[in-house]
């Protein structure tokens, strides 16, 4: 059973914004599917690595989007992305320098709470702003701000296509 299910509480109310979440939530779970199964350390490690990964590139993402969106709260957003990848980074090498489980599975309520924390709680904060611009227009000109590394694992959630 995955340690975290999309619900309509962590909508966003923009896909690409909602495909990185998405993303985020697969991660977690995959690690957490990992342990649970006893997977080799040093696997579980790299899915880590991804998960530190991708939060950069969904944090430049989100940055990038809310910046040509004219969002009043952006700095004070930037500033939380920017503790969040710190926690994120303590949590990594916890996660590396323990050798026991408990400690592994505490890690992974910490990253489950870390996730909803701010995807319900600051996240939703710009969802009303973003429906009084026009988000096509962003979309229509938008280039990633930093490129996907080469192997990401395998996405689990269904990402949705199209705008909203
Ligand atoms: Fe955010
Ligand atoms: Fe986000």
């Amino acid at each position: 059973m995955p340690l975290i299910a999309w619900t309509s509480q962590l909508n966003v109310g923009v896909k690409l914004l909602n495909n990185d979440h998405k993303q985020l939530v697969n991660l977690i779970n995959s690690l957490h599917d990992g342990l649970v199964t006893g997977q080799a350390k040093p696997e579980l490690e790299s899915v880590f690595e991804s998960l530190v990964s991708f939060t950069r590139i969904h944090h430049a993402n989100e940055e990038k989007f809310l910046a040509e969106a004219g969002y009043h709260g952006f700095q004070a957003h930037k500033r939380e992305h920017d503790q969040m990848l710190d926690q994120l980074l303590e949590l990594q090498i916890r996660f590396i320098q323990s050798a026991q489980l408990g400690v592994e599975m505490e890690i992974m309520q910490r990253l489950r709470v870390w996730l909803f924390k701010h995807i319900q709680g600051s996240d939703q904060k710009f969802a009303p702003h973003l429906k009084t611009i026009n988000v096509e227009a962003i979309l229509a000109g938008w280039k990633a701000p930093v490129e996907s590394p080469p192997k990401l694992p395998v996405v689990e959630t269904r990402i949705e296509q199209g705008v909203w």
